[in-house]
């Protein structure tokens, strides 16, 4: 069985620009767990297409690197906030953070369908904007061949900060000011 969710400091309010868009934030729950799983399926998908593993063999690999994936998080992150991203009262992606100095992005994934509506640059924006209350910068880390999202964060004032081997480390530095430095959400 799979450790639940943690219940530390779960409140992260849904930013304005993305309730505009019909879209909530909720705390993640054990009951998630089948759509997580899911959605994570998804998200890997293209990647493992050129494999020549049978549809069983990819699925249980994913599974059970899911698992792996969740109990990593759960202990990492104590104090973290899980969060599902809803919209119309369905699941679309997930937003994981660490809630810690610096606020590292552990993870922001949204389903195909409800990709380039604007939802992850809303997001990760009101991520900055509550780090910089907090004068703390936000991190994340990227896969290099992920341009698409590199482009994204780059247009959100991210930086590389550290090359990790298989993945990058990029930073986005608080505003001194704490005011927050506006992107045009798109
Ligand atoms: C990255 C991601 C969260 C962006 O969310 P989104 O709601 O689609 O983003 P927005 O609509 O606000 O902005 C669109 C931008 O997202 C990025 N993007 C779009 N599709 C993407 C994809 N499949 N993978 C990565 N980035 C993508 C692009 O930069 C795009 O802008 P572009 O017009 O310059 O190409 C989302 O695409 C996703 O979940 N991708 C798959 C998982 C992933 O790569 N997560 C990041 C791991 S570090």
């Amino acid at each position: 069985m799979l450790p639940s969710f943690p219940h530390a400091d779960n409140s992260f309010s849904t930013p304005e620009s993305l309730a505009e868009l019909g879209v909530v934030l909720r705390q993640a729950r054990g009951d998630d767990i089948p759509w997580l799983m899911e959605l994570y399926r998804e998200s890997r998908a293209e990647e493992l297409a050129p494999i020549p593993w049978s549809d069983d063999a990819k699925r249980s690999f994913l599974d059970s690197q899911f698992e792996l994936q969740h109990r990593h998080f759960v202990s990492m992150f104590p104090f973290g906030r899980f969060l599902i991203i809803e919209s119309a009262g369905q699941p679309v992606g997930r937003l994981y953070l660490s809630n810690e100095d610096p606020e590292l992005v552990a993870d922001i994934c949204i389903t195909q369908r409800a990709r380039n509506k604007g939802y992850g640059s809303r997001l990760l924006q009101a991520v900055i904007d509550a780090a910089n209350a907090r004068r703390v910068n936000v991190e994340l880390h990227v896969l290099p061949r992920n341009t698409s999202a590199i482009r994204l964060y780059e247009r959100l004032g991210f930086a590389f900060a550290e090359d990790q081997g298989s993945h990058l480390l990029m930073r986005r530095l608080a505003d001194q000011t704490g005011a927050g430095r506006r992107v045009d959400p798109r």
